[in-house]
């Protein structure tokens, strides 16, 4: 079967894509069976996973490190870069990003380096020569998973991590990069890292591979960290030039603000884990410190629903709009995303600070202020 974008997404409402969970089981029906309990747990009893090396002494408590953010023009890496701005004001920081989906004007403020760039085409030693990074914090992905372009996704996705690694491998420099709750396709309970994968789609398959790559490559060499970090449905900030992929929380909002009833589908009670981005960059920059490779859930570990959602915003807005129910057209919707967060906490010391009513006021001041 081939879908077509208008499958994912209506044009009217504008709110069917509802990323990066997705709702059309098809373009690609695989069984990835992996295990991220096996690994992390082959990965800690190896006694040269712990043994000190300086290299990995990048830790929260450098005041200076040299890091490199891909896909820093975007939503989470835009964030990310202003927030490795802030907590190490003397960092020297390079962002690269293509723009194929990111906008500049994201990054206003932003005081360090830019190469434009495709990573899938990048000669990393050509470009940086011998320069050492602390670590490089991959974001940069085609996020836009109406695009059914098998090849470019899975190439374009894969093969920016593939040139990562084999320019890190022999300084081991720290990787740590973006993987997807997309990867778990339909749950209907906490999804745990251990759990197989199961992409429902071309975006989510090439997120899976980059998972399987990373484990082999950490297996393979104990002493190199190289982490993955699941986000889940992530809302904030400088995420309004993803148009369609931008967050039901942005696209709601911008309904009510026109006046119009939010559009969701019947009957609002489908859950998502909606995670903060400041959360999400908190969590990011914790992987700094993670002491073992692993892959691990970056999410609220709250599972709120679309009617919760429009209610919230109704409360931060000051409206009050009851949600126009659409028929869902989505034969295999994604009723259910929730992380279970005990691996990042126990690894990343990660600790949600957002709830949904919190992190939605904060989005919404940033966005309409007041
Ligand atoms: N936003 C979410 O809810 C969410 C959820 C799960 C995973 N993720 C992952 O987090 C990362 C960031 O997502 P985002 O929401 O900020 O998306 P985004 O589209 O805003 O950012 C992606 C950035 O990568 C750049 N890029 C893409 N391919 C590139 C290439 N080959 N070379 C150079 N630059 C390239 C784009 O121009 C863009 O600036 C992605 O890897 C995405 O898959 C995001």
């Amino acid at each position: 079967m081939r879908l077509l974008a208008q499958d994912l997404f209506n044009q009217e409402t504008g709110v069917l894509a509802d990323y990066p969970l997705l709702s059309c089981r098809a373009l690609v029906e695989t069984s990835l069976n992996v295990d991220n309990e096996r690994f992390l747990d082959s990965a800690r009893n190896d006694k040269r996973a712990r043994a000190p090396t300086l290299r990995l002494k990048v830790a929260l408590s450098d005041p200076s490190p040299n890091l490199v953010v891909t896909g820093g023009a975007g939503f989470i890496g835009s964030n990310l870069t202003l927030g490795l701005q802030e907590k190490f004001p003397d960092a020297r920081l390079t962002v690269i990003d293509d723009f194929r989906s990111g906008d500049f004007k994201n990054l206003a403020g932003y005081r360090g380096d830019f190469v434009a760039q495709n990573l899938a085409a990048l000669d990393w030693r050509e470009q940086f020569g011998d320069e050492k990074f602390d670590a490089i914090f991959h974001l940069a992905s085609i996020t836009d998973t109406t695009n059914h372009d098998q090849f470019e996704q899975v190439h374009d996705n894969v093969e920016s991590f593939r040139r990562i690694l084999n320019f890190a491998r022999p300084t081991k420099t720290r990787i740590i990069y973006a993987s997807s709750a997309a990867t778990y396709g339909p749950a209907a309970e906490a999804s745990v890292e251990s759990n197989g994968a199961a992409p429902a789609n071309v975006y989510a398959f090439s997120k899976a591979i980059m998972d399987n790559v990373a484990r082999r490559v950490a297996a393979e060499s104990p002493d190199w960290i190289i982490i993955g970090l699941r986000y889940f449905n992530v809302y904030g900030p400088r995420e309004a030039h993803k148009g369609v992929p931008a967050s039901m929380a942005y696209h709601l909002a911008r309904q009510m603000k026109a006046g119009q009833r939010p559009r969701i589908f019947k009957h609002g009670e489908q859950k998502r884990d909606f995670v903060y981005v400041k959360d999400a960059v908190e969590g990011s920059i914790r992987a700094l410190d993670a002491k073992t490779s692993g892959i691990y859930n970056l999410g609220s570990g709250q599972a709120r629903s679309f009617n919760e959602l429009v209610e919230v915003l109704n409360k931060c807005l000051g409206t009050n709009f009851q949600p126009d129910y659409i028929d869902n057209p989505h034969g295999h919707y994604q009723n259910f995303t929730q992380a279970d967060l005990t691996n990042a906490r126990s690894a990343l010391g990660y600790e949600p600070r957002f709830p949904l009513e919190d992190g939605v006021r904060d989005y919404m001041q940033w966005l309409y202020g007041g």
